[in-house]
């Protein structure tokens, strides 16, 4: 199940000839094979897991090719999703040397909409986490009160709203556990999805929306995050073959006033996801919004959508006062430390994961935590790398994203 990727940043006709994994290799197959006797096929330890990447590799050592390639597929021929992994190579970092960073790992603290998390990293929302592990989301929760992360939780999750719910601590270092809840109204034939999700669902009968959002506020969600990047089904031809895409070929009718409906009906903060133009960024502080949340959907959406560090430095470059007016979350192709702090010193505030702990779930709860613990590491073990002594102040001046110039739209003034 080799994928041939390749990297950005080279001539045009070395494109061709570079090889991409798709995890760069980092001699885990070596080490195993040397210490282990790993035999393809086999789920390394756990605790030979040292990096993000390293559970994409054991997750399909367990998983079914079908629901690997569910997991995994991107849309089209995948470029999006190939991009939102190299794309982090076109931005350096500027190191400054000789400041005291000894307490840089007690400010990876973050504040998203009044609640406060020790991390900015998050757990995004991605259903069907059962397949790699058989209490599904249950271990998302624990896993994110254990670490007093942010959980979005699917809608479409194996777990109702209310088991996700119940399953909330009481007693995180920052108080009762914080949850968000995705939301996705639209014409979408779930045949795929949990048993407890409703089968049809549409934008002509907006009932199941409005009562999935009444049940959110019953159990406490603290905010409903707002798929907007899916109005139509994705091309997704990897996932087409076990039959396992999301939906029907419907397109569905999405609009802001979708949105002033919802808010209507809901004194949550909305957050809107999938932004990724900066129009769409103005639009939403036009509209009030709080927070909005950068992201291609992991390439799962529309290929060649741009990934979230394109996004982030197109509104950075032509309406940076975004950042000032609403909080900015962003995910989609994050899997090291040093791509979280990218997106910091653009603006972005906390950082969401989709896939990485998709896999992590395959070793259940402590897979999940053990990922969120090798982010917050390497975050703080990079942030002291660059010289970043408060991780709270970091800004644009720790990296050269100019290369980005070259590929993001920028707004003739
Ligand atoms: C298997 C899978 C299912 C997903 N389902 C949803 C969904 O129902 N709603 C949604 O807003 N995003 C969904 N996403 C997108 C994630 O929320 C997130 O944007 C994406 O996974 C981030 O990219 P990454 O996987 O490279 O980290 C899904 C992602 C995956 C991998
Ligand atoms: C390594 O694994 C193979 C296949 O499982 C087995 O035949 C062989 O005996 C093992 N070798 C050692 C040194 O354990
Ligand atoms: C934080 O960094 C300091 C200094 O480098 C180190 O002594 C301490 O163990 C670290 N704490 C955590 C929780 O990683
Ligand atoms: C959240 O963190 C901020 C800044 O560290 C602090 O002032 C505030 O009291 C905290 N709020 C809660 C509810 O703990
Ligand atoms: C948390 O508190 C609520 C309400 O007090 C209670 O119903 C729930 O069982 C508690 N959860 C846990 C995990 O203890
Ligand atoms: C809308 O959907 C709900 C839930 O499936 C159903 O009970 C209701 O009858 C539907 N309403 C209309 C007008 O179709
Ligand atoms: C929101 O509610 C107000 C008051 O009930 C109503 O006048 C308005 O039309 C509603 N807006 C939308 C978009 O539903």
């Amino acid at each position: 199940m080799r994928c041939t990727l390749f990297f950005s940043g080279l001539a045009a006709t070395a494109l061709a000839a570079e090889p991409f994994l798709n995890e760069p290799d980092t001699g885990l197959e070596t080490f195993l094979h040397q210490t282990n006797n790993w035999t393809e096929g086999t789920q390394p330890a756990l605790k030979d897991m040292r990096g993000l990447n390293d559970f994409d590799f054991a997750a399909r050592q367990k998983l079914s090719t079908e629901n690997y390639f569910y997991y995994r597929t991107g849309s089209a021929g995948e470029w999006s999703y190939r991009n939102n992994l190299d794309i982090w190579q076109k931005v350096k970092f500027r190191p400054r040397f000789l400041t005291d960073t000894t307490k840089v790992n007690k400010t990876l603290g973050v504040t998203i909409l009044g609640y406060n998390f020790t991390s900015p990293v998050f757990i995004s929302p991605a259903p069907r986490a059962q397949y790699g592990n058989e209490r599904g989301e249950l271990n998302y929760v624990e896993a994110s009160a254990d670490e007093d992360t942010l959980y979005v939780a699917a809608m479409y999750a194996q777990k109702t709203i209310e088991e996700i719910a119940a399953a909330k601590s009481n007693t995180t270092i920052n108080g009762p556990q914080v949850i968000f809840q995705q939301v996705l109204p639209m014409l979408v034939y779930l045949k795929y999805y949990s048993t407890n999700s409703p089968q049809i669902y549409s934008n002509a009968n907006l009932s199941v929306t409005w009562d999935n959002i009444a049940r959110a506020e019953r159990t406490g969600a603290k905010a409903i995050v707002w798929t907007i990047d899916a109005p139509a089904d994705a091309v997704r031809h990897r996932a087409a073959r076990f039959d396992t895409t999301n939906a029907n070929s419907a397109t569905s009718s999405l609009t802001w006033d979708l949105y002033d409906q919802m808010k209507n009906r809901t004194s949550l903060p909305i957050i809107p996801k999938g932004i990724a133009s900066v129009e769409d960024a103005q639009e939403a502080v036009r509209r009030g919004v709080k927070a909005i949340y950068i992201s291609n959907h992991g390439g799962r959406q529309l290929d060649h959508s741009p990934s979230p560090l394109e996004i982030a430095y197109e509104i950075y470059r032509n309406a940076p006062e975004v950042f000032k007016q609403v909080e900015v979350l962003a995910d989609s192709g994050v899997r090291y430390g040093s791509d979280v702090l990218k997106l910091m010193a653009l603006g972005v505030k906390a950082v969401g994961l989709g896939r990485p702990f998709l896999y992590a779930n395959c070793y259940g709860r402590d897979g999940v935590q053990k990922a969120i613990q090798i982010m917050k590491k390497e975050i703080a073990q990079d942030a002291a790398q660059v010289g970043i002594a408060d991780l709270r102040k970091i800004g644009p001046s720790v990296i050269n994203a100019r290369e980005l110039d070259e590929t993001v739209y920028i707004e003739e003034k």
